[in-house]
């Protein structure tokens, strides 16, 4: 429920920090732009929005979500067009998922309207901070978290909302090496796998630090209860051409992201005619095509990743290598797609682009 005069009180900064960016090196997610917006939760309903300087939160120590992981969050990303306006990338699918995030970790929802009207306004402010660099992006953060200061488990009263914003450059820089999980696990049936809470990542930690001690970057996931499927890989989820086929684990699965560049990967190779195979996917029959070099591209789809290659694939003690990233039509085609969409080079026909 949302407060009867639910306004939006905007507080500008009076000491802009934007002339300290470097723009041609840009990490990601260590440069934050100057407003955040805040609005909290109580008494049943979300109160006034508050765009303002972005700073410090101060914290009660017994703060719930510190404790008990009610937290939530969602990444996009907006991007500028040759004329100056500002392209957010399906940001519906956004407010979507992190609706149901809110439903599975018992947290209040925003209507996925005002959600993405928030977001606009948000990133509207600081519309001088979105990069015009190809590849470059303001990405956008909106997270929840429960803010009882209570100790014990049950659903909190409180909830802040929080959007703040970080123009970024590559999440991956080079290819990535990945190795395929079979003992750790990042999400079982019934779990909380499809919301996007912060406990999922803190889980991946400690296998993603094993497999980087031998040389990978990231995991590919497999299922909890056999490790025979192949689900995502943590920061992104996973697509191969195998056959000449796209083929990517299906997401009914309740383990899996509904990742929204993802869903676009499909979208744009269906409307091209590339046979998609949307399914189960197991180990084995990727790991037999990778054998018979038959797995011709590979690839992560994530927001913060955009279109990851994978250069190797570790499986037990085989590593397979992929042929050179730079030959592949399938993922190069799809990024420089996504990549002229995003950039307002092409026509939007898929009708994905908040532009303002
Ligand atoms: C995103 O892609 O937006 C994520 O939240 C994943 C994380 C690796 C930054």
């Amino acid at each position: 429920m949302l407060h009867d005069e639910l306004t939006l009180k905007i507080t500008p900064t009076t000491t802009s920090r934007i002339d300290s960016v470097d723009w041609d090196n840009l990490p990601f997610g260590k440069v934050f732009s100057d407003h955040m917006l805040v609005m909290d939760y109580k008494d049943g309903e979300w109160q006034q929005p508050e765009i303002m300087p972005f700073g410090k939160l101060e914290l009660h120590p017994a703060t719930s979500a510190i404790h008990y992981g009610q937290s939530i969050f969602e990444g996009m990303k907006a991007t500028k067009d040759a004329e100056g306006n500002v392209l957010i990338f399906r940001p519906d699918l956004n407010a979507k998922r992190f609706h149901e995030s809110c439903e599975r970790m018992c947290m209040p929802t925003i209507p996925e309207s005002i959600f993405i009207d928030l977001i606009q306004k948000t990133v509207d402010l600081d519309r001088a901070w979105v990069p015009s660099k190809d590849g470059y992006a303001l990405y956008i953060r909106p997270y929840m978290f429960a803010t009882d200061d209570f100790i014990g488990i049950k659903p909190s009263d409180t909830y802040k909302f929080i959007i703040f914003t970080c123009p970024v450059g590559a999440y991956y820089s080079q290819p990535v090496n990945v190795k395929i999980e079979e003992y750790y696990t990042r999400a079982a049936q019934g779990g909380v796998g499809r919301a996007k809470t912060a406990g999922n990542y803190a889980a991946s930690l400690y296998p993603a630090k094993l497999a980087k001690d031998e040389g990978f970057d990231q995991l590919v996931w497999t299922d909890a209860k056999e490790h025979k499927y192949i689900e995502e890989s943590g920061t992104m989820n996973i697509v191969f051409e195998i056959d000449g086929k796209l083929v990517t684990p299906a997401e009914d699965a309740d383990t899996i992201l509904r990742g929204v560049t993802k869903r676009s990967v499909v979208d744009v190779a269906k409307s091209w005619g590339i046979p998609v195979e949307e399914r189960q996917v197991s180990v084995e029959e990727v790991v037999q095509a990778l054998r018979e070099g038959r797995v011709t591209d590979a690839f992560g789809a994530g927001t913060a990743a955009t279109i990851a290659q994978i250069a190797k694939i570790g499986f037990r003690d085989e590593l397979f290598e992929l042929p050179d990233p730079s030959s592949r039509t399938l993922s190069n085609k799809i990024g420089e797609f996504l990549n002229d969409l995003k950039a307002g080079r092409i026509k939007d026909e898929f009708g994905w682009l908040l532009k303002f």
